[in-house]
């Protein structure tokens, strides 16, 4: 399937998760990937990906922090304006930071609310099990479309002692219970990062939202990469990420390049100025 049949037909208009619901119902899968400004975001918008999430990565893609913790509503608001502002057709889902759902649904709203007067958000992620089962009834019967987030919870990372692999053994049916309890609360997807393949196929036959890989194997309806890591910006990517780009060996040659020719002299040549 091409992305592009999620893209409304010829209405223009933006998807929905209606399209993503009835994309599961026919079986294709679908591309996520992250973005925090407005020109990378109507690059993958032009490129037919038809979920864009403004992830907390933010925080250490963006904001250079070594985990997502210390990321905030504020410092997430003005990046997800911009993925707005730079796509047409995407649906755009915005990552409520650590600390801004955890404490009540009515601090989960106040949140999500933020996001979607302020940033023009189309839709929030959160992490977390049953535990936040209240968070997304709330944020749900609020008119606010929910994606969930099991498995890794990169939030979760002190508690996890570093960023494991989860669900193995009988912790897969503890997130199996949870992926089902997020379907019930209202969830229109939910995100499985770094889980067994094989619990991720057996919870994607068992709901009827669409999950979404990372790390999870080939049989989710949807995977989701860190756009830094899907083209080479990336150090030392995770064992999950495919490179599809080299632009950190780019970024470097165009930088020495630029930096010489300004030490010899041969930047601006005459075509650049002005007469
Ligand atoms: O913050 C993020 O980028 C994410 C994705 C990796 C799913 O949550």
């Amino acid at each position: 399937m091409s992305s592009t049949t999620l893209y409304g037909g010829a209405s223009g208009r933006r998807v929905t998760v209606r399209d993503l619901a009835a994309a599961k119902q026919r079986g294709e899968r679908w591309p996520m990937v992250t973005a925090y400004d407005a020109m990378t975001a109507r690059v993958f918008d032009a490129a037919g990906i038809p979920v864009l999430l403004v992830g907390d990565s933010a925080a250490m893609v963006v904001y250079g922090y070594d985990s997502t913790l210390p990321v905030t509503v504020d410092d997430l608001l003005p990046l997800t304006a911009a993925v707005v502002r730079g796509s047409s057709r995407a649906l755009v889902v915005a990552d409520l930071p650590f600390g801004s759902y955890q404490t009540s649904p009515g601090q989960a709203l106040e949140s999500a609310a933020r996001f979607m007067k302020e940033a023009g958000a189309h839709a929030v992620k959160l992490e977390g099990g049953r535990r936040i089962a209240p968070q997304v009834e709330a944020l749900v019967s609020a008119g606010v479309p929910v994606m969930a987030h099991l498995g890794l919870t990169p939030q979760s990372v002190n508690v996890f002692g570093g960023y494991r692999v989860q669900g193995r053994g009988a912790a897969g049916d503890e997130l199996m219970a949870d992926a089902k309890d997020l379907q019930r609360a209202g969830a229109f997807s939910v995100v499985l990062e770094c889980v067994p393949a094989d619990l991720a196929e057996r919870v994607t036959a068992s709901l009827d939202i669409p999950t979404v890989g990372i790390g999870a194997g080939p049989a989710t309806d949807a995977q989701v990469l860190v756009w830094q890591d899907m083209v080479g910006l990336t150090p030392r990517p995770a064992r999950f990420v495919k490179r599809y780009a080299d632009l950190g060996a780019d970024l470097d040659r165009a930088a020495r390049a630029f930096a010489a020719d300004v030490v010899s002299g041969s930047f601006p040549g005459p075509e650049h100025a002005y007469t």
